[in-house]
């Protein structure tokens, strides 16, 4: 088994995982929180495939942007029968050292390669600082697309901004907390007018002030609204200095502490923010009896 003696053990203490040959240590490190959000959100993408497809006019295949989508996950979930358990389980079985550099490229290809299934197609386009992750997630055909890019500090390049025009969703999973209004600006100033405008699917963590955000979509015309009826489970804490800073910033945003945790997990509303033009198409009712 991997060990996990030396990984990080708080959310602020995670960069240095983020960019290695092997994506073992950041699998590991999240392990014992159970974090779940790249399984949520292919859960939702897959949900909403159909009706998002039609009123977009988009054929049979959505163009996604994972915005800091790290190593892939999300489209290593939407691209084969496999669960987030598994992946964690499978990562874990190693102890890898930076020695062993990319030694495991090709079981893990393997691995995935013997549970491919493709239930509903997707364009997958990634975008990250980790350039590392970036080859790893697509040598792996996670994504098909990669954007070496930092969205906080500069815009966007001229390739990103192409593959911006016809995307028709942006979606995120545990990255940049406060900092992605920046990003997510930066999206809606180069992608398409009108009905083209992207559509954002996103966990917005308790533990972080939204406000910026909301305005961001107020200001560009959008309407944000609670994808599910329930918050879902976004992942333990690692320890209990996590634990208790999560509550602290929790408890100054306003919000008790029955909002920020349950059942030992942090919770999240999975979040969809489209144009006020779409918003009724389809109605959010139909899209939240498709994501369950
Ligand atoms: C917690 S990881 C999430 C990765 C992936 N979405 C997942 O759920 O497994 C956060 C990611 O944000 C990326 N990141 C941090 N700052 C960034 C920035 N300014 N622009 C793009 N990506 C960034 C990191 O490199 C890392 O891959």
């Amino acid at each position: 088994m991997g060990s996990t003696s030396n990984l990080p053990r708080h959310k602020d203490d995670f960069g240095r995982v983020y960019d290695l040959d092997d994506p073992s240590p950041y699998f590991n490190a999240l392990r014992p929180s159970d974090y779940r959000m790249p399984a949520v959100l292919a859960c939702a993408l897959k949900a909403i495939h159909r009706p998002v497809c039609a009123v977009r006019r988009a054929g049979d295949t959505l163009r996604v942007l994972d915005f800091a989508c790290g190593y892939g996950a999300v489209g290593a979930l939407l691209r084969h029968e496999v669960s987030m358990p598994e992946i964690h389980a499978w990562y874990g079985g190693r102890h890898w050292r930076p020695i062993d550099a990319r030694r495991h490229w090709e079981a893990d290809a393997a691995f995935f390669a013997a549970r491919r299934a493709e239930p509903v197609t997707f364009e997958i386009g990634g975008a990250d600082v980790a350039g590392v992750a970036l080859e790893y997630a697509a040598a792996l055909g996670f994504l098909d697309r990669t954007f070496h890019e930092n969205l906080v500090d500069e815009a966007p390049s001229e390739a990103l901004k192409l593959f911006l025009h016809g995307v028709d969703l942006v979606v995120e999973s545990g990255s940049l907390g406060d900092l992605l209004p920046i990003a997510f600006e930066r999206i809606l100033d180069c992608s398409g007018d009108g009905g083209g405008r992207p559509w954002f699917i996103y966990g917005p963590r308790p533990d972080v002030d939204w406000s910026s955000l909301n305005g961001l979509w107020k200001e560009r015309g959008y309407r944000a609204e609670g994808l599910g009826t329930e918050p879902v489970r976004y992942r333990k804490p690692l320890g209990a200095q996590e634990l208790a800073d999560m509550l602290r910033v929790g408890r100054a945003l306003g919000r008790s502490e029955e909002a920020v945790m349950r059942d030992g997990y942090l919770l999240v509303d999975m979040t969809l923010a489209r144009p006020e033009a779409d918003a009724g198409n389809p109605p959010i009712a139909r899209l939240r009896r498709n994501y369950g």
